[in-house]
This record gives structure tokens, C-alpha cells and sequence, in this order.
């Protein structure tokens, strides 16, 4: 039973919540609410970070010294998401080196998208285009979210997000007008990320244990069935501008709601890869577990000259 307090400061909370006003780090929230955004937003920060592999594995092999210039750039901007996106999760008290070795251990998630292999230089376009459209989709609500610092993240995100999904889609739109052998390649890479692309949004609404809370608390301002409806209506379109095709054979435009009716998700491979059954999970997190090792005598240096900067003044 809730004491008479707790039950007045939770309706305050919700009433500043239903008038859009802001929650900061410094104010009264139900321990529940803090516990979702750690959870959302820390496995938001890993999907940035674990993100950089796939791409990563294709930067010193692009066909061009431009091309590579712009994946070099988008592959930092990704590590800039999520040091962004953990210092937000400090400010809701989570210790980041728990965060992280989080990851590491394997209890704590990041988008099932980055478990498929990148296995053609097309797959850097349909990253761009598909899985950044979609980051995107998903990420300008989040810049109304009820938590500040979360909001104001995705600002900064977003406008970056837009940049990435842009060159992805040139990529795409360069090799579906090149010759015969460039279209196939894009349209490989079409029909190998589109499907775990729409996976990206979560389970069906009816499946989500997290929606309904996370909408009353406008942490969601869409549920993930109405974003993924948004991202199939505006991406269809775009594949037919530059003669790909979808791999749905029941897609549909329906004319009367103005969107497109699409094929069943295999939701048993959406939940094998998030178990750590995919392609690549256990590369990416060993990648990871590495990349921490690799740096450890980075941080041991930088400690030790900040202690030793920190007796001078203190002498
Ligand atoms: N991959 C892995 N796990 C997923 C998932 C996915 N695509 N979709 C859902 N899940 C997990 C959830 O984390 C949750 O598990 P948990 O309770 O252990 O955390 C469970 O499946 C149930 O799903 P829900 O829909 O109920 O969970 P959420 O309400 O958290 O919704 C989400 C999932 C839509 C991904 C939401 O967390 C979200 O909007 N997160 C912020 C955006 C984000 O993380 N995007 C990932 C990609 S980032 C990116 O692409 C970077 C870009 O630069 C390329």
C-alpha cells in the first residue's frame, strides 16, 4: 500500500507529465520510470556503439577516397550517439562502467539490426537508408520525450541521423543506376536488410510490455506498430523511385488509408537474434569485450595523470 506521499507525488509527476513540462534529473520520479529510461536509453547508447562494427568493417574498403571520408564520419558520429546517450543514462544515476560491462556480459540489449553481417559495399547503403531511416523514425518523437536530457540528445542525434540516412541512400541510388551487376547488389542488399529492418521497431504493440507504460509517461509519443507503419510508407516509395524491389510479396498500397499493408514479420528469428542467437551477436560482443581490454592502458594512463595533476595542486 502506498503511503499518502508517495501516491501525491506520483500524481504530481503524471500531471506534469500530461502538461508537457519537462523532467530533469533533479526531480521527484517513481523509481519505475527512472528504471525504463536506464534500460531504454543505456541499450540505445550500446545499439550506437555496437553499430560502428558492421560498418566499421567496410571503411578501409571503400570503392573511394569520398566514400570513405563520409563512412569514416558517420562511424564517429555513431560513437559521439553514444557517449552522448550513457552520460544521459549517469544523469538518472546508472555507474557507466556497470553499463557497459553490462553489455560485455550480455544482460543488457542493443538493436538486433547490428547482429546481420555486412557482406557487399551495398551494405552500406541499405544501412544508411533502411536502418539509419528507421533509427530516424523512431528517433525525432524521442525528441519529445518527457526526460530532458533524453530529449535534448536526440536534438543533436537526429540531425546527424538525417546526414546518414541522405548518404546511405545515394549509395543505394548509385548502384541501382549503375550496370547490371551494381543493381544486383543493391537489390541483395535490399532483400537481406529489409525485414530486420522493420524488426528494429519491436514487437507488435499487443507483444510490447513496455509500450503502454512508456506512452502514459511520453517516453514513447508512437506506439513501435505506428512508427514501423510510418517507416514501410515512406520507404516503399523510395525503393520504386530507383527500381528496387521490396522483398514482400504481400505488399499492398491501400488507397482508401493512404498506406501500405505488408507481409508477417518472422518473429521467432526477431527473438532468436535478440537472445543472442543471430549472425554476428557473439563477434560483436567479443569485438566489444576486446575494443575495453585493448583500451585499458589508455584509461590506467589517463587515471594516473590525473591523480598525479590532482597531488600537485592539492601540495
Ligand atoms: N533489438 C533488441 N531488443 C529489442 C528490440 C530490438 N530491435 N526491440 C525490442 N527489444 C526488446 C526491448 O528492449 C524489451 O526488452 P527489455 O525489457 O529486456 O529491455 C523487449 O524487446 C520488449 O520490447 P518493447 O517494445 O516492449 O520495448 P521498448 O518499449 O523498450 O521498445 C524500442 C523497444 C522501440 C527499441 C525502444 O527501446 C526505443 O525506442 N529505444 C530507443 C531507440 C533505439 O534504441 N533504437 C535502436 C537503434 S539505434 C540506431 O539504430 C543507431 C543508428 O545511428 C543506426
Amino acid at each position: 500500500m502506498k503511503d499518502f506521499d508517495t501516491a501525491e507525488l506520483e500524481r504530481k509527476f503524471q500531471e506534469k507529465i500530461d502538461k508537457d513540462i519537462k523532467i530533469e534529473p533533479k526531480d521527484w520520479m517513481p523509481d519505475d520510470y527512472r528504471q525504463t529510461l536506464i534500460r531504454q536509453i543505456s541499450q540505445h547508447a550500446h545499439s550506437e556503439i555496437v553499430g560502428m562494427l558492421p560498418e566499421g568493417n567496410w571503411i578501409t574498403r571503400a570503392p573511394n577516397l569520398r566514400r570513405k571520408a563520409v563512412l569514416l564520419a558517420k562511424v564517429q558520429d555513431e560513437a559521439g550517439h553514444g557517449l552522448y546517450l550513457y552520460s544521459a543514462t549517469e544523469t538518472l544515476g546508472a555507474d557507466r562502467e556497470q553499463t557497459i560491462d553490462d553489455l560485455h556480459s550480455g544482460k543488457a540489449k542493443y538493436s538486433s539490426i547490428f547482429n546481420y553481417p555486412t557482406v557487399s559495399w551495398a551494405d552500406m547503403g541499405a544501412i544508411g537508408w533502411l536502418v539509419d531511416g528507421a533509427a530516424i523514425m523512431n528517433q525525432v518523437p524521442l525528441c519529445r520525450c518527457s526526460y530532458g536530457p533524453y530529449a535534448r540528445a536526440m536534438v543533436r542525434v537526429c540531425k546527424e541521423e538525417s546526414f546518414h540516412q541522405r548518404q546511405g541512400f545515394e549509395i543505394m541510388m548509385q548502384l541501382a543506376g549503375g550496370t547490371p551487376e551494381q543493381k544486383a547488389m543493391a537489390q541483395d542488399a535490399l532483400n537481406r536488410f529489409w525485414w530486420p529492418s522493420l524488426m528494429m521497431f519491436g514487437p507488435n504493440d499487443a507483444e510490447s510490455k513496455h509500450t503502454a507504460q512508456s506512452v502514459k509517461w511520453k517516453i514513447k509519443r508512437h506506439t513501435n506498430d505506428e512508427l514501423r507503419q510510418q517507416f514501410v510508407d515512406v520507404t516503399v516509395p523510395q525503393a520504386e523511385m530507383i527500381g528496387l524491389t521490396i522483398p514482400d510479396k504481400d505488399l499492398k498500397f491501400n488507397a482508401e488509408t493512404g498506406h501500405y499493408s505488408y507481409g508477417e514479420i518472422d518473429w521467432t528469428e526477431f527473438w532468436e537474434v535478440v537472445k543472442g542467437n543471430g549472425p554476428c551477436n557473439k563477434e560483436r560482443v567479443d569485438a566489444r569485450r576486446k575494443a575495453k581490454e585493448n583500451g585499458e592502458w589508455v584509461r590506467e594512463a589517463a587515471n594516473a595523470f590525473a591523480a598525479k595533476r590532482a597531488l600537485k595542486k592539492s601540495a
